[in-house]
């Protein structure tokens, strides 16, 4: 798995961060959970989901009969994009070769939310469309099963992505 060096400036959110944010969870797990970028708790603290959607992720995981030591979670981007915006594709793209060495030898990669599912897939999507459904992608050569669902902010307004987080995590649950 590759890193940013500490200093990295490949893209220009190196600007506002106090921390970059590195995968949580076991190096060799199974299945690794992927957001869109690190909120204002994860920039100062330096690990991802750990605010309001890291509770309500750990809350599906729990009901699911797993925790978030099970898996590996990370980001599309390993900086915070200035006031939680969408992460451009640029900065998508300079973070992209450290997304692929983590997701290399994997058995299931999910993507939490329209950003992930846009990097990982290679286009927009409209997440009612896509969500649950298995597909595969390439992950440097040697394709890897992909499961796109909401991301977890999305469940606080949203009884569909409620329900369609806590069925993925079942999911995820049968490929531990
Ligand atoms: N939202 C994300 O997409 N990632 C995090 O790490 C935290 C909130």
């Amino acid at each position: 798995m590759i890193s940013p060096d500490s200093d990295c400036s490949l893209c220009g959110l190196c600007a506002g961060r106090t921390n970059i944010v590195l995968p949580s969870g076991p190096s060799d797990a199974r299945v690794v959970l992927v957001g869109e970028g690190p909120g204002e708790n994860e920039d100062l603290i330096g690990t991802p989901f750990i605010g309001r959607a890291g509770r309500i992720l750990e809350a599906a995981m729990d009901m699911a009969g797993f925790s978030r030591d099970d898996v590996m979670i990370t980001n599309t981007v390993k900086c915070r994009p200035p006031s939680n915006r969408d992460p451009t594709p640029e900065e998508m793209g300079a973070c992209r070769p450290f997304l692929m060495s983590e997701l290399e030898g994997r058995d299931l990669i999910v993507g939490l939310g329209k950003s992930a599912c846009r990097d990982l897939l290679g286009e927009p999507v409209a997440m009612k469309e896509v969500a649950n459904i298995i597909t595969t992608i390439d992950i440097n050569g040697t394709p890897v099963d992909f499961l796109p669902t909401y991301h977890p902010a999305a469940c606080i307004y949203s009884k569909i992505a409620r329900e369609r987080l806590a069925e993925a995590m079942t999911i995820v649950r049968g490929r531990l």
